[in-house]
């Protein structure tokens, strides 16, 4: 597994942050509306390294300069290399995809535009690897981004600054890639029409423990200050600058709007955005044929365990070498967007909590309503954590009566067995007096 330190970026808890030079918490929450009410995003990994079925980068055989293996020379693997000579996705079909996303329920796509191998998905004028020079020749950055736009999908963009190709990559005091690197982000965000997300990726591990290094290394403030110019209102993920943020606990919003666990469901936090990014099939990010694939359930359950979390859901896909995604993975996506056809008012612009999650289930919460996640069928009652929380009037969303019963300072939902569902039977609750639910903060931490 590519473990580089990213999956340990678990959400904890409530956490203190400034924001933007010059923006308030305040109005990095409002600049982050939209996507706390998205949830739910489709991540695209792909390239040329499809056509070998392999992790895309990571079983690239070559040193891994800067990187965990220790190797400061770059290196050449002669077959991954060439990939590209004979990449044509021919079934390449962006408004298809798009509609794939939104038959999900998923409410914004982020592509990879260049990964650790170095390969741009984007005509760029600063490197020669790129998807021009393939038989394909056509920008897949920007067919996706104007789809995404037709269709009134966020469109984002995953950009890798680690580059195991790039012969400056980290090389003295990194100005040349620095510039290389600039220079492409600046394309990414002036061609492509509105770009709502950019989701960096890891910075190579020289000079891990040296914050000042790493700020001279890659200038992150100045970066920042140019994609804000070039895009207002763009998000950034913390892999901007995550070893700023790791040394700087008390700056991590200065660099960086949201938390981006890796391949697990991070836990409950409130007050700080994230997002869990997962692999839908084979834990591999690109095309893995045969990969194993998560279950109708198992998908539904990270849904829902994130959102209850206050988190987003950011489920990968990895299309085929053809252009096309492969049907089971397509026919998985629908079946999550027929849950969401039923239960998506539960999901979808709510935040997580009030109540603190547990055995008993979970909840979101939105207005004056609350939903209770129940995901563990447990007899004719659900039995509430205490709250300040009181509840009047409760019904199954699939329909259904359920009967509240308060006492000695406990609520009970009465819900027959026979209505309950099999994955997440999800009551809706009517909150007693006009309560703000989102000032009733559960505890930090909890889970
Ligand atoms: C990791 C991996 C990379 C993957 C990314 C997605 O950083 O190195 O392969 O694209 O996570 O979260």
């Amino acid at each position: 597994m590519c473990n580089d330190g990213m999956s340990s970026m678990e959400p904890k808890g409530e956490i203190l942050h400034t924001s933007l030079a010059g923006e308030s918490i305040e109005e990095q929450e409002v600049r982050l509306a939209w996507f706390r009410d998205a949830k739910f995003g489709m991540f695209i990994h792909w390239g040329p390294a499809s056509l070998l079925g392999v992790e895309l980068s990571w079983d690239r055989s070559a040193p891994k300069p800067f990187d965990i293996t220790g190797a400061k020379d770059r290196g050449e693997d002669p077959e991954y290399d060439s990939q590209f000579k004979q990449f044509n996705p021919v079934k390449f079909d962006a408004s298809q995809w798009v509609e794939i996303a939104k038959d999900a329920g998923m409410k914004y796509l982020v592509i990879v535009t260049k990964h650790h191998d170095g390969f741009s998905n984007f005509h760029t004028k600063y490197s020669d690897y790129n998807i021009a020079n393939t038989p394909f020749k056509r920008d897949i950055v920007k067919e996706l981004a104007d789809a995404c736009h037709s269709a009134g999908m966020k469109f984002g963009v995953y950009y890798s600054q680690r580059d195991w190709y790039h012969p400056a990559y980290l090389i003295g005091d990194n100005n040349e890639y620095r510039e290389f690197m600039k220079n492409q982000i600046r394309e990414l965000l002036t061609n492509y029409g509105k770009v709502d997300i950019i989701w960096f990726d890891s910075y190579g591990t020289r000079d891990l423990n040296d914050c000042k290094v790493h700020d001279e290394l890659w200038k992150p403030q100045e970066l920042l200050e140019m994609m804000h110019e070039l895009q207002p209102g763009i998000i950034v993920n913390n892999r901007l600058a995550i070893l700023a943020s790791y040394n700087h606990p008390d700056n991590i919003g200065l660099w960086c709007d949201y938390d981006t666990p890796e391949e697990k469901i991070g836990n409950y936090q409130y007050g700080r955005a994230w997002e869990s990014c997962m692999t839908l099939v084979g834990g591999q990010w690109s095309y893995k044929p045969g990969g194993k694939m998560y279950t109708r359930e198992e998908c539904i359950r990270m849904l829902v365990n994130t959102v209850t979390g206050d988190g987003n859901l950011l489920l990968n896909i990895g299309p085929m070498p053809t252009g096309e995604i492969e049907g089971r993975q397509i026919d998985r996506l629908k079946e999550i967007g027929e849950w969401l056809k039923i239960y998506g008012e539960s999901i979808y612009c709510t935040r997580g909590g009030p109540f603190v999650n547990g055995d008993w289930g979970r909840s979101t919460r939105r207005g004056n309503t609350v939903y209770i996640h129940a995901m563990n069928r447990n007899g004719d009652s659900l039995t509430l954590p205490k709250t300040s929380v009181r509840i009047g009037s409760a019904e199954l969303l699939a329909g259904g009566k359920v009967e509240v019963i308060e006492s000695n300072d406990e609520i009970q939902l009465m819900m027959p067995r026979k209505h309950q569902q099999e994955i997440d039977t999800v009551i809706k609750c009517a909150v007693l007096g006009g309560a703000d639910l989102l000032s009733v903060r559960p505890p930090a931490g909890s889970d």
